[in-house]
């Protein structure tokens, strides 16, 4: 196999990012965009040692897991990556990631995975978007169509609106159109955009740190119906904001806030230093099962507000909670989770790294009058050692709740979590991989079964999935 070869081949599985996998004379071939089940022509592009990499030229037998993708930038935009894949297929194969990864990485083969919670309508599902101004990358289509002096490697050079393609930092796909929030956001995107060229305001530049136009983040409560639009700036410039805000509210005059955050930094993070609020109040409220919350324009929280909930009622069930318990909510972030469960336990402490998050989380307690839940500032790899030696000790919990980013757990904090022998262990993750490789360590000492599991379908049309282990004590 060499590159420029031409073949033939079917897809058997995916991998990541949009890829498939292919096996031509069982040698391993990734292709973007194939479905399990298509036969597919492909033009070899690399050749490694134990791999080749391959453009798709055209379907031979297409699969009939296959859905004709709804969004007219599929294929070239980096936020969806399976809109080619029916529903239910896009389920089954979410179900079988976490059955795999129990399996190989947690030595669980013989679990059984039930289907992943679905979502009754898996479009515009996200209360949040931030999309990025920068220069303009183009469709295949619009290539085709742009004089040969216009491409400059793949773009132009005029200003976009919109999200990066998938590895360039550098190009914006100009996006007229989104099915992952509402159509509102995307009317919103598209007056930015008029408003921003109409003015010539320039975009800014990561290279030459120049320019005032970074980011527009839309956030909109699926339960309250409120908006907000934070556009993130280099520079404070209350004529454009003033003359932005007029305009927006002239559009839509439900918008509930309107404000600018400003950042000097170098990254690309859409969060500004400084934040200057133009209408409203600055924040949002959204609402997950009995509780409220105030959403402000940098604060974490959930992007899929239906499945959050369904999620945390997992994670409850899970938990088998009884009158009386002590419950820890590790990696508690803004406190939700703890929230969540606070009217069935006696008392919640919550432990989270970010101090911001932390300060949310007892606002949150606070303004749903919740009494009985704590949040502690610190690392858990220090913090929850040293709860159980300070001079007042943390009481020891009943059920401990999980939470951790991508990267899972320190192999400490598993270890610790296990010699505080709750009765229950509920492991909520966004990392089958990660998870299984934990739960693997919790359950070794033999104290540790699982108990229930459930995957949660937080993130349709992606191939992420969250997953919710209980283990139960058989000591207890
Ligand atoms: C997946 S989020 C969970 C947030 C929350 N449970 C929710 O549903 O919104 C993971 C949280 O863990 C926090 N975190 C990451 N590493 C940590 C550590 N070593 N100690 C404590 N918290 C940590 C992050 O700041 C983040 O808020």
């Amino acid at each position: 196999m060499k590159r420029g070869d031409e073949l033939e081949g079917r897809i058997e599985d995916l991998a990541v990012e949009g890829k498939s996998v292919a096996r031509v004379d069982g040698f391993v071939v990734f292709v973007r965009g194939g479905v399990p089940g298509d036969t597919v022509r492909m033009r070899i592009r690399s050749v490694k040692r134990n791999f080749a990499e391959a453009d798709l030229l055209s379907l031979a037998f297409p699969s009939p897991r296959r859905a004709e993708p709804r969004c007219r930038y599929f294929g070239t935009c980096g936020g969806c990556t399976w809109q080619n894949i029916g529903y239910d297929s896009q389920l089954e194969f979410k179900r079988r990631h976490v059955a795999d990864a129990l399996a190989r990485l947690g030595g669980f083969p013989s679990i059984a995975v039930p289907p992943p919670l679905a979502m009754a309508d898996p479009w515009f599902y996200r209360n949040k978007m931030e999309f990025s101004f920068g220069e303009r990358w183009l469709t295949d289509a619009e290539m085709t169509q742009l004089p040969p002096e216009r491409n400059q490697g793949g773009g132009v050079n005029d200003p976009a609106l919109g999200l990066h393609l998938p590895g360039r930092y550098d190009r914006i796909l100009d996006l007229h159109e989104c099915w992952l929030q509402s159509e509102a956001s995307a009317r919103i995107v598209n007056l930015v955009r008029d408003f921003c060229t109409g003015g010539n305001i320039p975009v800014f530049s990561t290279v030459t740190q120049s320019g005032y136009l970074r980011n527009l983040v839309i956030r909109e409560s699926k339960r309250t119906g409120e908006r907000m639009v934070n556009l993130v700036t280099r520079d404070d410039r209350p004529d454009v904001m003033t003359a932005l805000t007029a305009r927006l509210l002239a559009e839509f005059p439900s918008l509930t806030t309107i404000v600018n955050n400003i950042t000097e930094r170098r990254s690309q993070v859409a969060v500004g230093e400084r934040e200057r609020v133009y209408h409203g109040t600055g924040t949002i409220t959204e609402k997950i099962g009995e509780r409220t919350y105030r959403i402000s324009a940098n604060s974490f929280f959930q992007t899929n507000t239906d499945q959050a909930e369904r999620l945390y009622d997992t994670a409850l069930r899970f938990a088998h909670m009884r009158r009386g318990d002590v419950v820890y909510d590790l990696y508690s972030g803004t406190g939700t989770i703890a929230l969540h469960v606070a009217a069935g336990a006696a008392r919640v402490f919550g432990i989270e790294s970010v101090a911001q998050a932390v300060e949310d989380a007892r606002e949150n307690a606070e303004s749903n009058g919740v009494l009985n839940c704590v949040f502690l500032l610190g690392d858990l790899k220090e913090t929850l050692l040293a709860s159980r030696r300070a001079e007042e000790p943390l009481p020891p919990p009943d059920v401990v709740i999980v939470d951790p980013p991508r990267a899972g757990m320190h192999e400490k904090v598993a270890r610790e979590i296990v010699s505080l022998a709750p009765r229950t262990i509920v492991y909520v993750s966004c990392n089958p991989s990660t998870q299984a490789r934990d739960l693997k360590i919790m359950c070794e000492s033999g104290r540790y079964s699982i108990d229930s599991i459930q995957p949660v379908d937080m993130f349709p049309h992606t191939q992420h999935i969250e997953n919710v282990v209980g283990l139960i004590n058989s000591l207890q």
